[in-house]
């Protein structure tokens, strides 16, 4: 870690004002040094009140998303203990396919604290606003056939979606097949993007981008009916550090079941959707149906008028009928 992460974690630690001379022992560093990454700190943006005399604290009402404060909460052995943070990014998506390319380690994690071109499904867009949300990409190599790669789709909606729980008092639910709902509308969006060795026909890595909108806000006209934050839900905002540090911890307690695909079951008992009428988007065609299950492929059974149909993940969307 430099100096300044090493400053801004004891910044986290501490429990009120500390003093530069206390920073500069516990660091074993001058407290000249402690000035100048006290100052960086805050051209970042990170919000220290206080002076060298005084004691410094952080405010806690403006975190941001800092590789300390991310360390602070993370449980795992493996995933996030490489990480890149970012102030700004245009996709830790895209950063995390170059760094898959370059041979970056199973688990290493990307965050960013605003996209300029975040990416959802489809070639849509997905609304990053600086220190809206966490956007945050984790590069995976699981030894795995590629067409089963959805498996780690449905296995980072269950981890996302138990790592908000644990933090806020909400509920969620999730969209087939990697939405996550809150009192019926989207707080958060996985992009899972994947790379294939064609001899063996299997994975080189796969990348879940996850985006969950933290902060209580205002979202623009064309988003306000359908989404919303965790904020928006629960009434206040939470820490995003820990966030991105609980999906870590959950996706690494379920990473064991991705050949199993024990975490299905809790896929399905959070689905909004079985049950209920929905039309399947598959390219240009289009069918009205009824979501009856989700297989332990991951992939949607729907009724027809024809019969029952199996989709799959990545080829098709669902909205619910008007
Ligand atoms: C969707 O809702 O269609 C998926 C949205 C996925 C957004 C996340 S944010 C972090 C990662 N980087 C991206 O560019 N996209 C994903």
């Amino acid at each position: 870690m430099s100096t300044k992460e090493q400053v801004l974690a004891a910044l986290l630690e501490a429990e009120g004002p500390v003093s530069g001379e206390w920073l500069a022992r516990k660091l074993q560093i001058s407290r000249n040094a402690v000035w100048k990454a006290i100052n960086q700190l805050r051209e970042e943006g990170h919000q220290i009140e206080g002076a060298t005399n005084r004691g410094y604290s952080l405010a806690e009402a403006k975190e941001m998303v800092s590789e300390a404060g991310i360390r602070r909460w993370l449980t795992t052995a493996v995933f996030g203990r490489q990480m890149e943070v970012h102030s700004t990014l245009d996709s830790t998506n895209t950063r995390a396919k170059a760094l898959a390319a370059q041979g970056a380690a199973h688990g290493t994690l990307v965050c960013a604290r605003e996209q300029t071109a975040g990416r959802g499904r489809f070639g849509r867009r997905f609304f990053s606003p600086e220190d809206g949300g966490i956007y945050m990409s984790l590069l995976l190599r699981p030894a795995m056939p590629a067409d089963q790669a959805v498996m780690v789709t449905s296995m980072a909606a269950v981890a996302v979606a138990r790592a908000i729980e644990r933090l806020a008092e909400v509920e969620i639910q999730i969209k087939w097949v990697n939405d996550l709902y809150a009192d019926g509308k989207k707080l958060c969006g996985i992009l899972c993007e994947a790379g294939m060795d064609f001899e063996s026909g299997q994975l080189d890595y796969a990348i879940p981008g996850i985006g969950v909108n933290t902060a209580p806000m205002e979202f623009p006209e064309e988003l306000r009916g359908i989404a919303t934050s965790v904020g928006n839900v629960c009434g206040h905002d939470i820490s995003k550090n820990r966030l991105v540090a609980e999906i870590c911890n959950c996706m690494e307690e379920l990473y064991g079941q991705l050949e199993t695909g024990a975490f299905m079951s809790e896929f399905r008992a959070r689905s909004n959707v079985i049950g209920r009428k929905i039309i399947v988007l598959r390219g240009d065609e289009r069918f009205p149906a009824r979501a009856v299950d989700i297989d332990d492929h991951g992939s949607l059974i729907v009724e027809t008028e024809d019969g029952l149909k199996t989709v799959h993940s990545g080829e098709v969307s669902v909205r619910w009928e008007e």
